[in-house]
């Protein structure tokens, strides 16, 4: 155990495979840049005070986020396993365990929902692309169409597939890389976006909404959603950062990469907002309605605008291209804990836990309605109830405290 520890400059397990300095940067970044900036902040922004809640945001981040991120990665670093051992390895008490295997659950579960939503951007963007989004002017009962057919399994299916092949190919080969790639792409469609949403007529007034503060809208569930966002949005809680702490160099600045990836995070998410709150102004449309916002109401804009199809596609490639590089990091915390606990090799681990994701994925795929409505559970949709994030209920179950 101490051998793990001492020689911290190997991989997991003392395996050479490991980030390169830039790479973890580039990696982590990718983590926590994900759907929850470009799809769920956006929404919550509208839903919970606007500028307002983008401050809190920021303060849940700086003040709760960040040095839990630190607290992770050098966890990680240290104890140079999964997130189980890790904690185990530096604890030297194998009750510390539990709390990794909890993280790990966690990272699974999200992972068999996320891959649904990173599914539907994929479809979008084709549909985009291709026009046929465009054929029918009605894009809530296209949405709803879609959702209450078997299609969004076939593009769960396609995200997972491209998920596992990056994570099948190891650390520097598979993730680096694919973050290398990926996520300099998504900044490049991020600002073609901004530079297209702003110079739309009447998109001040949308900036003005997210970044002019009102703090009479503040409620006490904005500081909670501000909170379980922090923590969704920067990995926190699901053994993702400690398990890529556990492929960094040991004369890598921990404190250094912290600041990268929150500078990184927030960046994201304030790009983010600069499309979809001018966008939204421009077109009349509601910035507070929902997870349909992204999949309804931004379609009908597109439609609208010249070359809307072209922009359209790239938004949704762009949603695709960040949700990508979030599934990668979720997947590589079981296939980690499968490799330390069971003796498997990456790529056994990597089809076995790929597959099993999927299949637990398969009703939040089914849960729009249509065929499968059965699988509603309390009158609530089977992936509304993933998409409350254990760290929102967690926020939740401590405010009844
Ligand atoms: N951090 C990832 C996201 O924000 C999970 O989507």
């Amino acid at each position: 155990m101490a051998d793990h520890i001492q020689s911290s400059d190997s991989g997991l397990n003392g395996s050479n495979d490991k980030f390169s300095r830039s790479g973890f940067i580039f990696a982590a970044i990718g983590s926590a840049v994900g759907l929850g900036n470009l799809w769920k902040f956006p929404y919550i922004t509208g839903m919970y005070g606007g500028a307002a809640f983008f401050l809190l945001f920021i303060m849940c981040l700086l003040f709760v986020g960040l040095p839990i991120l630190l607290a992770e990665l050098t966890i990680g670093r240290g104890g140079r396993g999964s997130a189980a051992s890790s904690l185990v390895r530096l604890s030297g008490n194998r009750l510390w365990g539990g709390f990794g295997v909890i993280a790990i659950a966690g990272a699974f579960f999200i992972l068999s929902f996320y891959a649904v939503v990173a599914g539907w951007t994929l479809h979008y963007m084709v549909l985009s692309f291709s026009r046929q989004l465009f054929a029918d002017a009605d894009f809530g009962q296209r949405f709803a169409h879609f959702n209450g057919s078997w299609l969004p399994v076939l593009w769960q299916f396609v995200g997972m597939l491209v998920t596992s092949a990056v994570v099948y190919k190891g650390v520097s080969s598979g993730i680096e890389k694919f973050n290398k790639i990926f996520l300099p792409g998504l900044v490049i469609l991020l600002l073609l976006l901004v530079i297209r949403a702003l110079t739309m007529k009447g998109a001040w007034e949308g900036v003005e909404f997210f970044l002019m503060p009102d703090f009479s809208k503040l409620t006490t569930e904005s500081v909670l959603v501000a909170l379980g966002h922090a923590f969704f949005s920067l990995s926190l809680g699901m053994g993702t950062m400690m398990t890529y702490g556990a492929y960094v160099d040991k004369r890598q600045s921990l404190g250094s990469a912290t600041l990268a990836i929150g500078a990184g995070d927030l960046i994201y998410a304030l790009l983010a907002g600069l499309i979809i709150f001018p966008i939204s102004a421009a077109f009349g449309i509601a910035p507070d309605q929902g997870p349909s916002l992204v999949f309804i109401a931004l379609p009908a804009a597109f439609a609208a605008m010249p070359l809307g199809w072209l922009f359209g596609g790239l938004f949704f490639l762009m949603l695709a291209f960040a949700a990508l590089t979030s599934t990668v990091s979720l997947l590589e915390v079981p296939v980690a804990y499968t490799q330390d606990k069971l003796g498997w090799g990456r790529r056994l681990s990597t089809v076995v836990v790929g597959c099993l994701c999927f299949l637990i994925g398969i009703p939040s795929a089914l849960s729009g309605g249509g065929l499968y409505g059965w699988l509603s559970f309390g009158g609530g949709r089977f992936l509304n109830g993933w998409i409350l994030s254990p760290q929102t209920l967690f926020c939740r179950l401590a405010a009844l405290l």
